[in-house]
C-alpha cells in the first residue's frame, strides 16, 4: 500500500465485516477492533463474545451479505469459514466491486476437493504422501486389500472435518471406505483419496498470500484428537500453541520454497491465482516436511494463538494481499509463546448438550483472552450453543508459563461438565 492510501485510510477509518461465528472469528474481531484503522466493525452472525458487533446474517446467505456490505459501504470483508468460500462468496462480492479477503471459488477447491488438491500437489511437485483416487467402491476395497494398513482414507468433498479416516488397522480402513462411499457424507464421498500413512510431528503453517507471494505466520501445533495423548476421535481442534520449539527458520524456508510458492505458481498459471490464507497442514516426516492438506482460510483454533502473537496491524496486511503488494509489508510478531485451551461441551465431538450456563471472570489481564466459539447470549446470560465453546488463550514468555497461566484461567471459568484436554503444549515440552 502506498503512503497516500495508508494516510487516507487512517484519517477516514474503515468499515470492516467479518463473516463467521466461531473462536477464529472472535479472535479476528478482537485483533481488528484494536486497529486505529477500524472505524466500524460487524460480525455475521458472531457469538456472545462478539455481541456488540453482531448482525443476524448467516455465513451462507451470500445475497444478504452482499446487500449489507453494499448498503453499509463496507471497506473490507474478511471470511472465516470454508463453506462460504467454497460457494463463491469472494466472486460474488468482487462482482459488486466490494473488497473481500479470501480465495475465489475456483482457488478454494484446494480445500473443497481433496482430489483437486492432490492434482495441484502433483503439478507443483509438492512433497506429499503417495495416493490413488477412486470413484468405484469395489475398486477402492480391492486396492486396500493389496496395500493394507496403516492407511488414510479421505472423502473428496467438505465433510465438516470428519471426512478423513486415519486407519491403523485393515478392518478400520475397509469400514472407512464403506462409510464414506456408502453415503455417510453425501456427495462429498462420491470419490475418495486413499493415501499413504505419514508419521511425525504435525504443524499448521498459515501463509498470507497475494497471488504470487506467500508470507508465513508463526507456525502452530494443533491437538486434533478429543482426548489426552492424541487419543479418541478427531475434532476441529482441542487446543493450540505457537511456535513449536522444534520449528526452525530452515524448516519454514523449506516449506515456503517447496510447498507454498510452487502451489501459488501453479494456481497463477491456471488463471486462478490464490489470494487469502493458504493453510498448510504439514507432517514433519523422517524424509522431510510433507503436505497433508491445504485449507484456504484461517485455522480454528490456530487463529486464536496467531492473532495473540501478531504485533502488526492485521488490516494493512489483508489489504496488501488483495492489492497484490504483500512484499512491501513488514509483519512483526511478539516474542514468547501463545497457547489456547479449547473448552468443549460434554459429549463433543459426538452429540452434545446445548444451553449450559457459563460464568466468566469479570476481568482478565492483558495477556489473557477468553475467546468465545459456540456461545450465545440468553438475555444477560452466556450459554453454550455449540461443541467447541471457549478458547482460553494466554500469551507468555515461555511454553511452560503459558501452559500454567492458561490452565489457571480455565479454573476461573464456571462451565459445568466442560470437556478439555489437560496436555495442550506438552508435546512441545519434549524438545
Ligand atoms: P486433513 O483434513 O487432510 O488434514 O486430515 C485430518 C487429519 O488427519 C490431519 O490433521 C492429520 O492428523 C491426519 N492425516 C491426514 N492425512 C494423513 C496422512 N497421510 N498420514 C497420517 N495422518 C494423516
Ligand atoms: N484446526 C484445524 C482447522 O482449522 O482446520
Amino acid at each position: 500500500m502506498t503512503g497516500n492510501v495508508l494516510e487516507k485510510a487512517i484519517t477516514e477509518g474503515k468499515k470492516i465485516l467479518i463473516v463467521g461465528s466461531g473462536g477464529r472469528e472472535h479472535a479476528l474481531a478482537w485483533k481488528v477492533s484494536q486497529s486505529p484503522l477500524c472505524k466500524e466493525l460487524y460480525v455475521a452472525p458472531g457469538n456472545a463474545g462478539t455481541e456488540k458487533w453482531n448482525i443476524p446474517l448467516q455465513v451462507d446467505d451470500i445475497d444478504a451479505l452482499v446487500s449489507f456490505a453494499t448498503e453499509k459501504e463496507i471497506d473490507l470483508t474478511i471470511v472465516g469459514p470454508e463453506d462460504p468460500l467454497s460457494i463463491g462468496i469472494v466472486d460474488r462480492f468482487q462482482a459488486q466491486g466490494l473488497k473481500i479477503f479470501g480465495p475465489s471459488q475456483e482457488a478454494a477447491k484446494l480445500e473443497s476437493s481433496k482430489v483437486f488438491a492432490k492434482t495441484i500437489m502433483d503439478e507443483a511437485k509438492v512433497p506429499t504422501g503417495e495416493y490413488q483416487t477412486f470413484t468405484n467402491k469395489e475398486e477402492a476395497l480391492k486396492y486396500l486389500g493389496r496395500i493394507g494398513a496403516p492407511i488414510v482414507i479421505k472423502a473428496d468433498g467438505l465433510a465438516a472435518g470428519k471426512g478423513v479416516i486415519v486407519a491403523n488397522l485393515f478392518d478400520e480402513a475397509m469400514e472407512g471406505v464403506e462409510k464414506i462411499m456408502g453415503g455417510a457424507f453425501g456427495s462429498a464421498g462420491n470419490e475418495v483419496v486413499i493415501e499413504e500413512y505419514l508419521e511425525g510431528e504435525e504443524v499448521s503453517l498459515l501463509c498470507f498470500c497475494d497471488g504470487m507471494t506467500a508470507v508465513p505466520m508463526v507456525a502452530v501445533q494443533d491437538h486434533k484428537r478429543a482426548l489426552n495423548g492424541d487419543l479418541g476421535l478427531n475434532t476441529g481442534g482441542m487446543g493450540t500453541y505457537c511456535p513449536p520449539p522444534f520449528w526452525t527458520k530452515k524448516l519454514e524456508q523449506e516449506v515456503i520454497d517447496n510447498i507454498a510458492l510452487p502451489t501459488l505458481e501453479v494456481m497463477h498459471k491456471r488463471g486462478t491465482p490464490f489470494t487469502g490464507v493458504l493453510f498448510l497442514g504439514i507432517m514433519l516426516t523422517s524424509r522431510g516436511p510433507k503436505l497433508l492438506e491445504y485449507n484456504v482460510r484461517f485455522g480454528d483454533p490456530e487463529t486464536q494463538v496467531v492473532m495473540t502473537l501478531l504485533k502488526s496491524d492485521l488490516i494493512p496486511v489483508l489489504e496488501a494481499c488483495i492489492e497484490g503488494c504483500l512484499e512491501e509489508i513488514k509483519i512483526e510478531w511478539f516474542e514468547g509463546t501463545a497457547l489456547c485451551i479449547v473448552m468443549a461441551a460434554p459429549g463433543y465431538p459426538g452429540s452434545y448438550q446445548k444451553g449450559i450456563p457459563i460464568s466468566l471472570p469479570q476481568n482478565t489481564e492483558e495477556n489473557k483472552v477468553i475467546f468465545h466459539a459456540g456461545t450465545i447470549l440468553n438475555t444477560d446470560r452466556v450459554e453454550s450453543s455449540g461443541g467447541r465453546v471457549l478458547g482460553v488463550t494466554v500469551r507468555s514468555d515461555s511454553l511452560v508459563s503459558a501452559r500454567e497461566e492458561a490452565y489457571e484461567l480455565v479454573k476461573e471459568i464456571g462451565f459445568p461438565g466442560a470437556h478439555f484436554r489437560t496436555d495442550i503444549g506438552l508435546k512441545g515440552l519434549k524438545y
